[in-house]
């Protein structure tokens, strides 16, 4: 057991990504706007400092959002810590609108949150990874007013212990790779891709393929093509061709905040539809842009008659084999069924992701969380784990409620609303936990 810290936080956060970032901001944004009701927070992140999707910031690579999805303006377009205030505070907000572009690159969305997050980093602890979240050794969880937080410092310097009445849990998405498929120096995910790919001499890049038919596998792609004129690259896609991404207008209000009530408060059917007709918002699909941009350099290799770009449609990875440096990489085409082999000097899976999973973090504390019948939490509006009435202390979730809340679970696009939704509700936890207290004693006097 390691140190025990005594202060008991009203909220600990797990993982410091945009979402908890945001919660940070509508927390001190809270604390300053009402003072005396200061709510106290602490977050834990496992990176040694801030940083989102790094190895996938490539340099040409946008936002799939509008600047005004930052994270708070949708909740306080006043808000001092809105991309806008961002801009204005680096001297660029008048190049930015002669830009005319509501999507950034990903580079200058990330120097915002850095920005954000430096003025609330005195509640955020980095190089911390939280291993438990459980109930103190032996106690009655109708008593127990916290529960404790088990913090492992990464640089080996031990663990400790916080204790928090709400814990809002935000680790984010988990990777997917294929079947029989591990991650090696030469088979990279694609969320450790420029990690991986700058440990490489380049020159000994010259067969690179990338799997997948997202957003993900596109721009790494596009990457690979450019900064290795030397390469043969290859894109194992499962599609006939890489599917456009809608972002039309219509099509865009299922990331709307109204549409988690839609969502949230519709039917069986009701949920049902929105992923038939619009999970290709955002997953298996590509920006319009960099689509063009894909097939405007395999079209000059054929102009060229020098062809480097090699689109292998209706195509599955099934296996990866190691052949000394080269890694075997089998390939199941759709057309036929036929499974073929071919060696590449690295592989890249763009394979995407399975959506957060809390449970393990929870542990013993899973039995107080009640799950639908396919095995998922019940959660609340307010992003409440629906535990059993004795469990008094809150769990909450940022991240893995697509089943309850909608296709915005693991976006950006409703953090600022979803965040100020989170903090209102803990404020108003303590309230509710005094009357829970008090009901013992109104019992005790009507029985008396
Ligand atoms: P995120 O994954 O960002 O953060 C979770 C954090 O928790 C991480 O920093 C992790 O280190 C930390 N952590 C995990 N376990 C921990 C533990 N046990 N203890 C402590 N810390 C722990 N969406 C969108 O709307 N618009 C966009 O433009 C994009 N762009 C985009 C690009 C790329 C490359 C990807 C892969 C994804 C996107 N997304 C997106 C979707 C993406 O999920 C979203 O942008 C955010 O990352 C969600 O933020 P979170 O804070 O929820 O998770
Ligand atoms: P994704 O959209 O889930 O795409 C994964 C792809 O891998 C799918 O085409 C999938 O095909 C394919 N795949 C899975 N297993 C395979 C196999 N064994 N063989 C061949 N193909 C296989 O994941 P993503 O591209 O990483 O995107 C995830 C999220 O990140 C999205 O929200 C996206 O918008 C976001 N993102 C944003 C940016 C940006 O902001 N610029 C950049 C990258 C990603 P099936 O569907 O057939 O399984």
């Amino acid at each position: 057991m390691g140190n025990r810290e005594h202060e008991t936080y009203d909220v600990v956060g797990v993982g410091f990504g945009p979402s908890n970032l945001s919660l940070a901001v509508a927390l001190n944004e809270q604390r300053v706007n009402t003072p005396g009701r200061e709510i106290s927070a602490a977050f834990f992140e496992r990176q040694p400092t801030f940083g989102w999707h790094r190895n996938m910031l490539l340099p040409s690579a946008t936002m799939q959002i509008s600047f005004l999805k930052d994270l708070v303006t949708f909740r306080d377009p006043t808000s001092s810590f809105s991309f806008i205030a961002y801009l204005h505070a680096s001297g660029r907000l008048p190049q930015f609108a002669n830009n005319q572009d509501f999507f950034p690159t990903r580079q200058e969305f990330h120097q915002y949150l850095e920005w954000a997050q430096a003025r609330v980093a005195h509640l955020v602890t980095y190089g911390s990874e939280v291993t438990s979240v459980r109930l103190p050794h032996g106690a009655d969880p109708e008593s127990a007013g916290h529960l404790e937080i088990e913090v492992r410092d990464v640089t080996g310097r031990g663990t400790r212990v916080i204790n928090a009445r709400n814990v809002v849990v935000s680790t984010g998405l988990v990777r997917n790779m294929p079947d029989g498929t591990e991650c090696d120096e030469r088979v990279w995910h694609s969320s450790e891709f420029l990690e991986k790919y700058r440990r490489m001499d380049p020159g000994e890049l010259r067969r690179v393929a990338v799997v997948g038919a997202g957003q993900s596998a596109a721009e790494i792609t596009r990457f690979l093509y450019d900064e290795l004129p030397h390469a043969q690259v290859w894109a194992i896609i499962p599609s006939y061709g890489y599917s456009v991404a809608d972002d039309t207008p219509f099509a865009n209000q299922v990331f709307d905040p109204s549409a988690v009530d839609d969502y949230y408060y519709g039917t069986e059917q009701t949920r049902e539809a929105f992923w038939r007709y619009h999970r290709n918002t955002n997953y298996s699909v590509v920006d319009d842009e960099v689509i063009r941009d894909l097939y405007r350099r395999s079209y000059d290799d054929e102009v060229r008659g020098t062809k480097r770009l090699h689109v292998l449609n209706l195509t599955r990875v099934s296996g990866v084999k190691r052949a000394g440096a080269e890694t075997r990489v089998s390939l199941q085409a759709g057309l036929d069924g036929s499974v073929y082999d071919l060696d590449f000097d690295a592989l890249v899976c763009a394979t995407g992701y399975d959506t957060m999973e809390a449970t393990g973090l929870l542990g013993d504390l899973d039995r107080f969380c009640l799950r639908d019948e396919t095995g998922r939490y019940r959660v609340e509006r307010d992003y409440r784990i629906t535990t059993s009435p004795e469990l008094l202390c809150g769990l909450y979730l940022q991240g893995g409620t697509e089943h309850t809340h909608g296709l915005t679970s693991s976006l950006l696009s409703n953090i600022a609303v979803r965040s100020g939704e989170i903090a209102d509700s803990i404020i108003a936890r303590p309230a509710k936990r005094d009357v829970n207290q008090a009901i013992p004693v109104e019992v005790g006097h009507e029985g008396g």
